[in-house]
């Protein structure tokens, strides 16, 4: 059978066409424009003249084991010691190089634990505004065993002398609470939630009134109309140390 003479010319085209670019493929253009290898041999090469700024945290061990030792038994285990003392491969080869910085300061650690939404679940973060603000994150937390610290759970843990003043004082039995409304965000971000202060003579009168009803009302009272003027009481008597009759 013969082909019609459109479907031989239509043939010889693409033929040409296939033969071309076959030509331009292996024989015309460089392989380079084709094949990563030629340029990852030239990176690699370009990258290894670099001279080395890392050593690693096997060689830190070696001088700093007290360091490894807290960081590896910790949360921070699986940072490297050059995360956050910067590049120290001068200063491992050599003793009288410059010694690596200290981070001391937020940003350092809030590079990574700044809130910021794309960071993985769980991942712990904190409101940097919130988060005990302007103090040095290692005042409270030790960057090679950074345990979150316990918040204290008494008010004794922060407000000691007064809890001891009136441990000594007729007002021994009186919880903080009788006197002073306390939000539980004030036992972790203390200046966020301010407790109540007494605000007026009446609170002061609840127990020290003739015949006052509060079970732990005191058997002292005194005339409210008469004593201490229009005065509020903490004016002559501290609260947490009450003086009376001498
Ligand atoms: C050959 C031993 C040696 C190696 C290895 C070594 N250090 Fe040191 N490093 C020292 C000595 C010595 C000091 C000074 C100690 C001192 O002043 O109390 C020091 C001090 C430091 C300090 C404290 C600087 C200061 O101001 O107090 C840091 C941080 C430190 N090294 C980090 C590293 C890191 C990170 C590595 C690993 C890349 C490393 N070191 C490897 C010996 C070494
Ligand atoms: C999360 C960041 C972080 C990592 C990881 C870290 N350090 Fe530190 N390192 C600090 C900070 C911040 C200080 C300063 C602490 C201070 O002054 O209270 C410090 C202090 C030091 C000191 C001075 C002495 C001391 O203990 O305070 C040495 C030495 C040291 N680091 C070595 C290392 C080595 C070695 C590693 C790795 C095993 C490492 N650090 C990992 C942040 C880090
Ligand atoms: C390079 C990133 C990085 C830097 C910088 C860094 N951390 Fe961390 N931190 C981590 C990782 C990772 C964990 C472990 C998270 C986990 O266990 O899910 C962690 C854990 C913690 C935890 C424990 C939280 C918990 O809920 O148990 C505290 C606290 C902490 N870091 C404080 C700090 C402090 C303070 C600094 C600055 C000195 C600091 N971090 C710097 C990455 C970092
Ligand atoms: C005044 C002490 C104090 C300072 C300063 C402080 N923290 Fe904390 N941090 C705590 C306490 C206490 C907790 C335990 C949880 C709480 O009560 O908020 C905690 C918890 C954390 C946690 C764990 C949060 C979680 O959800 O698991 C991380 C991470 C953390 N702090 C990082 C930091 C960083 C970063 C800084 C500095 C920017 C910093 N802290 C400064 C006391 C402090
Ligand atoms: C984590 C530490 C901490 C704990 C726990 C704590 N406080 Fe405070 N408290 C503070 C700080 C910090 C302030 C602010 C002091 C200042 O501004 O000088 C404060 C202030 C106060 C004030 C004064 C408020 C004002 O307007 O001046 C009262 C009252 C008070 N606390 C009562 C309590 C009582 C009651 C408890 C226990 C239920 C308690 N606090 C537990 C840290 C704490
Ligand atoms: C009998 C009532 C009473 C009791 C109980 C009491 N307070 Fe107070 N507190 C006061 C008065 C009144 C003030 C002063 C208010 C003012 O100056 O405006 C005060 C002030 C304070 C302040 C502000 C700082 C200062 O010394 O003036 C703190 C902090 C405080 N109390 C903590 C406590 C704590 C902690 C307890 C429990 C251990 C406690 N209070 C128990 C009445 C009381
Ligand atoms: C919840 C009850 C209660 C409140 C509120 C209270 N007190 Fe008292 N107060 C007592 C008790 C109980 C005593 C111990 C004396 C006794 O055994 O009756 C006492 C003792 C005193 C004394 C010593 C009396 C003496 O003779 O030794 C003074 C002064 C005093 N309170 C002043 C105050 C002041 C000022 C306030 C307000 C800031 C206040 N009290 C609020 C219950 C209270
Ligand atoms: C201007 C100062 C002043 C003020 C304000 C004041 N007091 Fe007194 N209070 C005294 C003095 C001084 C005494 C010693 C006894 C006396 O001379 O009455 C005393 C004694 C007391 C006593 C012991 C009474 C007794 O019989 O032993 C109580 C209870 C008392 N005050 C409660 C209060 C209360 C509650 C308030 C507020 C409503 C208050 N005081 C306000 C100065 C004051």
């Amino acid at each position: 059978m013969k082909l019609p003479e459109q479907v031989t010319r239509l043939g010889i085209v693409i033929a040409v066409i296939v033969a071309v670019v076959l030509l331009l493929r292996f024989v015309i253009l460089p392989e380079s424009l084709f094949s990563a290898r030629p340029h990852q041999a030239a990176a690699a090469e370009r990258e290894m003249a670099k001279p080395l700024r890392h050593a690693g945290v096997a060689v830190c061990r070696e001088c700093h084991e007290e360091q490894f030792e807290l960081k590896y038994g910790g949360k921070h285990r699986t940072i490297g010691c050059e995360n956050c003392h910067g590049p120290a491969a001068s200063h491992a080869a050599d003793e009288n190089a410059a010694k690596p910085p200290l981070p001391r300061e937020r940003e350092a650690c809030l590079a990574c634990h700044g809130y910021d939404s794309s960071r993985p679940n769980g991942f712990p973060q904190v409101d940097p505004l919130e988060h005990r603000p302007r103090k040095k994150c290692v005042t409270c937390h030790d960057p090679h065993d950074p345990v979150p610290p316990k918040a204290p759970t008494e008010c004794t843990g922060c407000h000691g002398r007064i809890e001891h003043t009136k441990a000594m004082s007729t007002h021994a039995l009186l919880p903080c609470a009788s006197c002073h409304a306390v939000d539980a965000q004030h036992m972790t971000e203390p200046r966020l939630a301010l407790p109540t202060k007494p605000d007026s003579r009446e609170v002061c009168g609840r127990c020290h009134v003739p015949g006052a009803t509060d079970p732990a009302a005191s058997k002292v009272s005194v005339d409210m109309a008469a004593h201490g003027g229009t005065y509020v009481c903490w004016e002559c008597h501290y609260a947490h140390l009450p003086e009376g009759r001498k």
